[in-house]
């Protein structure tokens, strides 16, 4: 009766049904895996909604890239941040994940391929599978820093490659692209007609002073490129479901992409009127929950990086950018394991590396939004888990 599309997934894994225990069992823990902003004790200034009330909103009159002044916005985004996009080059969408499925309905046919980094993001597999999109892994690697393995590039493209994705900073590794690599991607993607999409919603978020600064930028490519961003992450409001294509490249072929994406849009028409009506206003007041988030997951990683000689046998791998922190850890049992000892023993719920398709055990991820004191517990009892491991041998 269903579609394969939805034929996975449905079983809750061995962590989720040691946290639903554990819930139930009222059993108090750390959760270094939170990742909503808006349940990690930042102050909201109670009336951050209000533009969402105006009398404008009543009358509805669809505009499937987006309202104007909505899109204005936006691009004073990006000029904040020295990039140079023109209004009618930014399209709407309802969040980042949405803007992901638009972009593969514009880019791919069924059983065409997309290249995702590997380790990055969980929900590339259900995106993808979601639009009958085939994913293909490349390799990002660590030599004390990240970076692209191009070779891995080369052989993951096919002739059934539509686009290369591109999470700058990426989740969880916190690594920046550099401008010297999306240079190299673009000329690789521009011979044989690929689009690149850069994922950049946490490219406000340097853990490193002028990481973001220094980072490539995919808008500033000459090739076809979809820069995907939202307030999910610019201002911690994910519940407000707004998010943005930039569509980068030539005159022609941004035209060509954006006459097929005013198709694909005006079909769901998903980016309410209140919401857009709002987003100039969000986006300024939002500025000091940025700060806030900025400097909580600064202050998290110093604290993390400081603290990691406690146990010897682990690493804090080097993070630019982003809300993750990645651990390094003995393999002394599997990943599932061991997260699964954090939790039951030591109290503390971190994720495991290979959630993130990280190619070899064992790494740990830790979210870096928890206030200061709840974070430097919670590493606190990892780091003594490994150390009195250490001792035990
Ligand atoms: C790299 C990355 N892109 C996109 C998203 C989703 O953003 P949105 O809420 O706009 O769908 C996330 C959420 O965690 C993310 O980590």
């Amino acid at each position: 009766m269903f579609s394969d599309r939805v034929d996975y997934g449905l079983k809750r894994n061995r962590l989720a049904q040691a946290v639903d225990t554990m819930r139930r069992a009222r059993k108090p823990y750390i959760d270094l895996t939170e990742s909503n902003p808006t349940r990690a004790g930042f102050h909201y200034p109670p009336d951050l909604l209000q533009p969402l009330a105006q009398p404008r909103a009543l009358t509805y009159e669809p505009s499937p890239l987006g309202i104007r002044e909505a899109r204005e916005a936006v691009s004073r985004e990006y000029a904040r941040q020295q990039i140079d996009i023109r209004p009618d080059r930014i399209v709407l969408t309802a969040s980042t994940s949405e803007a992901y499925s638009i972009l593969f309905k514009l880019l791919a046919d069924t059983g065409d391929e997309v290249l995702v980094p590997r380790p990055s993001y969980p929900l590339f597999d259900h995106l993808t599978r979601l639009d009958l999109v085939v994913p293909r892994p490349y390799d990002l690697e660590y030599h004390g820093a990240w970076s692209i393995d191009f070779a891995s590039i080369e052989r993951a493209l096919s002739p059934r490659t539509r686009a290369v994705l591109v999470v700058s900073p990426n989740n969880p590794t916190g690594s920046f692209v550099t401008q010297p690599e999306l240079d190299r991607l673009a000329s690789l993607c521009a011979d044989r007609r690929v689009a690149i999409i850069a994922d950049e919603v946490f490219a406000d978020y340097a853990l490193e002073p002028g990481a973001a600064e220094r980072a490539g930028r995919a808008a500033r490519c000459a090739t076809l490129t979809f820069t995907l961003g939202g307030l999910s992450k610019s201002v911690g409001l994910p519940q407000v479901k707004l998010g943005w294509i930039a569509v980068g490249g030539s005159d022609r072929s941004a035209t060509e992409a954006l006459e097929r994406l005013e198709l694909i849009c005006d079909t769901y028409l998903s980016v309410s009127t209140p919401v857009q009506l709002a987003a100039g206003a969000l986006l300024d007041r939002g500025v000091a929950v940025r700060r806030a988030i900025a400097s909580r997951v600064v202050a998290n990683y110093h604290y993390l990086k400081s603290s990691s000689g406690r146990a010897p046998a682990c690493q804090v791998l080097q993070s630019d950018g982003g809300w993750c922190g990645v651990l390094q850890v003995p393999s002394l049992q599997s990943e599932e394991d061991l997260v699964l000892e954090l939790l039951q023993t030591d109290g503390v719920l971190t994720h495991p590396g290979y959630f993130f398709d990280f190619p070899r055990e064992s790494f740990v991820i830790v979210s870096l939004l928890p206030p200061e004191p709840t974070f430097a517990d919670g590493i606190d009892r990892v780091l003594r888990h490994f150390a009195c491991s250490a001792t035990d041998r």
